[in-house]
Formats: structure tokens, sequence, C-alpha cells
């Protein structure tokens, strides 16, 4: 391991809330030792999206190894390591549990304290570990198969929601249509890769509007007009291009969570504006968050797509932020599945 120093913080963190097995080792929350990661999805996609029995117990079975192989890979012991980070929620509660008892365990027989941490901030946290300049104040848009959130990040650890969605998560609708479409699960990266081979103008469908909310999001009635469009198609025999329809379907997502991003910005005032979840790899939202965030001078950040994903590295990065500033949990911590960002 390169130096560290007595006062560096390591955490060591746990992350199983959906069909990732992760931990990672993380030190003073913006570098990475070590960030092993087990993924579940192939075993999922044979049933068309993520099976929470299954999830369970292939946590089980792969958390101890991929644990260690985080220690090993970092070359720290765990008497080296300054606390142990675990997501507690949201997410699968079975899945959440396996890694919140690992954490337990681990914390309890090393006598290192418990951080229990919030997925979602994790998910924004991802931006410090490659954006080292960054610090709040700024906004945050977390786009991923479970959530969409327009965060305003006050400070470490303090969070406002500006706008969320009120249905399907981004992620929900991009898997949804690209099943519609006959693409296979997970959705997302299908759709981006087809949609570069469509027209983006092909099919003008709908950028919904939530009546009293000018940041909350919907997603439900642009996957029924691709659906509607699609059954409309067969109907009359046409055939239908694929990549057309994955692109304009993109296309009307990505403009919705541009301009709501970008009018938050200007109404609050930030100047940073940040991206984070399994969407914000997306080729076509990072494009357009790029061009409209330089025409307003805004600073626009990403994280790479592997720390977009469910990882862990996001959880220790979060997790170091909540252990300095006081944030401990108790063995009792448990799984909260519908757990709200900013409570405890
Ligand atoms: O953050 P994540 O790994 O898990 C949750 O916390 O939900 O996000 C997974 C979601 C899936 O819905 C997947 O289809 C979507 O992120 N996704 C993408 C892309 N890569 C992953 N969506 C659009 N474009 C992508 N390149
Ligand atoms: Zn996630």
């Amino acid at each position: 391991m390169e130096e560290t120093a007595k006062q560096d913080v390591l955490i060591l963190a746990i992350e199983s809330s959906c069909d990732e097995t992760a931990a990672a080792v993380v030190k003073n929350g913006r570098e990475v030792l070590s960030n092993i990661i087990s993924s579940q999805i192939e075993i999922h996609a044979a049933y068309g999206g993520v099976v929470p029995e299954i999830a369970s117990r292939k946590h089980i079975e792969r958390i101890n190894q991929v644990i260690e192989e985080a220690l090993n890979t970092a070359q720290v012991t765990l008497d080296e390591i300054t606390a142990v980070a675990v997501t507690y929620g949201p997410g699968l509660v079975g899945a959440l549990l396996v890694g919140v008892s690992a954490a337990k365990a681990l914390s309890f027989a090393a006598g290192k304290p418990l951080v229990g941490v919030h997925h979602i901030e994790g998910h924004i946290s991802a931006n410090f570990i490659e954006n080292k300049e960054l610090e709040p104040p700024f906004a945050c848009l977390v786009v991923s198969g479970g959530h969409t959130h327009l965060v305003s990040v006050k400070d470490y650890g303090v969070y406002e929601i500006l706008g969320r969605t009120r249905d399907d998560a981004a992620g929900e609708a991009f898997d949804k249509v690209a099943r519609a479409l006959g693409l296979g699960y997970p959705g997302g990266p299908k759709i981006d890769r087809l949609s570069k081979e469509g027209n983006p103008d092909a099919v003008q469908f709908p950028r919904a509007k939530v009546g009293d909310s000018q940041y909350d999001f919907s997603f439900s009635g642009l996957k029924s007009a691709v659906l509607n469009y699609l059954n409309s198609c067969e109907m009359k025999g046409i055939e239908v291009c694929r990549a057309d329809v994955a692109a304009s379907f993109q296309h009307a997502v990505v403009d919705v969570l541009v301009e709501h991003a970008l009018a938050a910005a200007a109404e609050y005032g930030f100047d940073k504006l940040a991206i984070a979840g399994g969407v914000a790899s997306n080729g076509a939202l990072r494009a357009a968050f790029e061009k409209a965030c330089a025409q307003n001078n805004i600073a626009f950040y990403h994280p790479s797509p592997i720390l977009c994903t469910d990882n862990a590295a996001m959880i220790g990065a979060a997790g170091y932020y909540e252990y300095i500033r006081g944030t401990r949990s108790g063995y009792d911590l448990n799984a909260i599945p519908n757990l709200k960002l900013g409570e405890r």
C-alpha cells in the first residue's frame, strides 16, 4: 500500500442493495484503494429483471470473498481500517440485510465504528472521487434504476430534494422500453448503444410536465407512448426501425432531465451541476449536459461509468464524510428498504 499517515481515514465500505455485491477501501473520502464488484446481472438477465430472493442468496455466497478481496487489493488489514460503512437503504430488504449484517459483524469483531450510509448519498458522493476540487454547494441529478432525484447538495451530508419522479425512475423507463424493443435486461446500456444508429427526431414522443411541481418528473406516460407506437405500427403492418425508436425515446428522457436540472440551477443559482447513478453513464445524457452547462457557464461533473452503477467506492466516499461529521450507527442498524434521503 502507498504511504498512509496516522491521521488518514480508511473506510471499508460495503454495498449490497440490489444486484451488485461490492466492497471497497477508500482513503480520506476521495482516494479509492480498491473497488471490488461482483455483479449478478447475468443471472437476473434470464428473468428480465432482478429477482429479490436470488439476489439475497447470491450476496450471501459472495460477500465474504468480495470483502476479503477489497482488503487484499488495498493491502490493508482490518486493524488498519478506521471505520466500516455500509448501505442500509433504500433497496431490496433481503439484499441490504446481507451487507448490513456483514458490516456489523466486522465492526464488532474489529472494534471499529459502524457508519450506515444512504444509497443515494453514495451515488452523489461518487462525484468526489474523480473530481478532487468538487465541493458543496452544487446540484446533483441522481438517475438510476430505482431513483430519479434532483438534489441540492448544501453541504457534505446535507441535502434538499428539489424534484423527484412521480412514477417510474429514468432507468426503469429505459429497462421497460428496452424490453418492449426486445433488447433484454438491463436495457439502459443497450438503448444507449442502439441509439447511436438511430435518428433521435424520427418519432416525437411526449416530454411530460408535472403540473404542480416544476422539478418533478414523470416517465410512465413516455413509456406508454412508446408501447402504443410499437403496437400501432404492428397493427398497421409498418416495420419499426428499432434504432429510431430507441434514439427518439432516449432524446425525450434526456430533454426532460436536462431541462429540469438547468432550470433548477438557474433558480437556485448553482454554478456546479453533477449527475450520478446508472443512467448517468448514458452517452447522450452526458453530451447534452456538457453542452447545456457550457452554454450557461455551469461547471459539469460526472463519475466514470464504473462509479455510476452500483459500487462500494461511492459508499466509502459518502461514509467518510458521514464519519467525520460524527455519524455513528449502533448494532441495531437495520435495513430500511424505503429510507428517505436526509433521514436517519
Ligand atoms: O445505479 P444503478 O446501478 O442501480 C440502481 O441504484 O438502480 O442503475 C441501474 C440502472 C438500470 O436501469 C440501467 O438500465 C441503467 O441504470 N443504465 C443506463 C445506462 N447504464 C445503466 N441507462 C441509460 N444508459 C446507460 N448507458
Ligand atoms: Zn444505485
